[in-house]
């Protein structure tokens, strides 16, 4: 397959690029605008281990609809995988401009240059095409203390970054429905694993820890999402494009509901461990200021992905989170 992957520098996009170069033949292309938290070193390296040629690399944003109407010809997917946008909730309560450009008008150049790319095939061809668009469960809002989403929950986006991803599924589905182009959504939980940029919570806390700063926590810590390590993430996306129905959508969790101080806890427990120090690192946390409409709890139902698709995690959230600080440990200064 030829498989033409957006946002392939980010965390998720890195981890599936990883995974499709030493598992498959596939032919990839990544498209990334090289943004704040993109990162190409963990590519590299897989690339000079398999010493492929297999694999390249545009800089481009989305928004250059020209450019990317023409990549999309030239290259000819079979498959795209649409992981691209701005993805943390703070820099989407501070800017949300770059949310809706990056999100939601990216994605609708995206899909207007699939429509005429796909409008070109031959019919061999465009019963083979798939656009799979990864998107997050806070398009759903924020759960109380019971209950799980799953596919047929009512979105209920609450921060600009939810509403552009909100947007963004809608129009896909919408082009879907309209045009006839063939869609797999996947609505995912929080992700955590090896190379995330330090600014979401468990890279955040684990390096702040190594370098004995101050730990930040929003609120009283008590709020809950489901934990999902990436590499099981991955695997759920390739099977999902590769073996989900078209026009459907996969809800894919980690069974691993923990609290924020749970979490941070328990990276501080393996850090006591790893890498003693003089005080115990739970000293070093403080609770700050709660984010502005930070959503309660987040769990997913992924009975649909497991029982038709036949995916389950491989990781339970402790081995993979000792992995995760196991990985930050060895690569402190990598984001420096
Ligand atoms: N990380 C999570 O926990 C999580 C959870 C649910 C869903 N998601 C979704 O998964 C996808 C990937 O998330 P991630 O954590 O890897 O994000 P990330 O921020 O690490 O990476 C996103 C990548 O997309 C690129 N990008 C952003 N806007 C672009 C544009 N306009 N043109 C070209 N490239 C652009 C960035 O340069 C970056 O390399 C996102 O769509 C996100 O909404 C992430």
């Amino acid at each position: 397959m030829k498989i033409l992957i957006t946002g392939g520098c980010g965390f998720i996009g890195g981890a599936l690029i990883r995974k499709l170069l030493t598992t498959t033949d596939h032919e990839i292309l990544n498209l990334d605008k090289f943004g704040y938290a993109s990162n190409h070193l963990s590519i590299d390296q897989t690339i000079n281990q398999l010493k492929t040629n297999k694999y390249k690399l545009f800089k481009i944003d989305l928004n250059n609809k020209n450019k990317l109407e023409e990549i999309i010809q030239n290259f000819e997917p079979d498959l795209i995988m649409h992981l691209a946008a701005e993805s943390h909730v703070d820099r989407s309560i501070e800017s949300p401009g770059h949310f809706i450009e990056s999100n939601i008008v990216g994605t609708f150049n995206l899909l207007e240059s699939c429509r005429k790319f796909f409008y070109s095939l031959n019919i061999e061809k465009k019963s083979r095409f798939i656009f799979h668009h990864i998107s997050t469960d806070e398009v759903f809002g924020s759960l109380g203390e019971k209950g799980r989403f799953s596919e047929s929950t009512p979105y209920d986006p609450r921060s600009p970054y939810s509403a552009s991803k909100a947007s963004s599924d809608h129009l896909v589905r919408s082009w879907y429905h309209t045009y006839g182009l063939p869609v797999i959504v996947t609505n995912c939980s929080n992700n955590f694993g090896p190379w995330q940029f330090p600014e979401k919570l468990i890279p955040l806390v684990t390096l702040k820890a190594i370098h004995s700063e101050k730990i930040p926590i929003y609120g009283d810590g008590s709020n809950v999402r489901d934990w999902l390590f990436v590499e099981d993430h991955v695997d759920g996306l390739i099977l999902s494009a590769t073996k989900g129905e078209i026009g459907e959508t996969y809800c894919i969790g980690g069974f691993g509901e923990k609290t924020n101080i749970e979490v941070v806890e328990k990276i501080c427990d393996i850090l006591d461990n790893l890498n003693p120090k003089a005080f115990k690192h739970k000293d070093l946390i403080s609770f700050v200021k709660d984010r502005k409409g930070h959503d309660r709890r987040y769990s997913i139902n992924s009975d649909k992905i497991q029982s038709e698709l036949n995916w389950k995690p491989k990781h339970s959230f402790d081995d993979g989170l000792l992995k995760t600080v196991e990985w930050y440990l060895k690569n402190e200064n990598i984001f420096n």
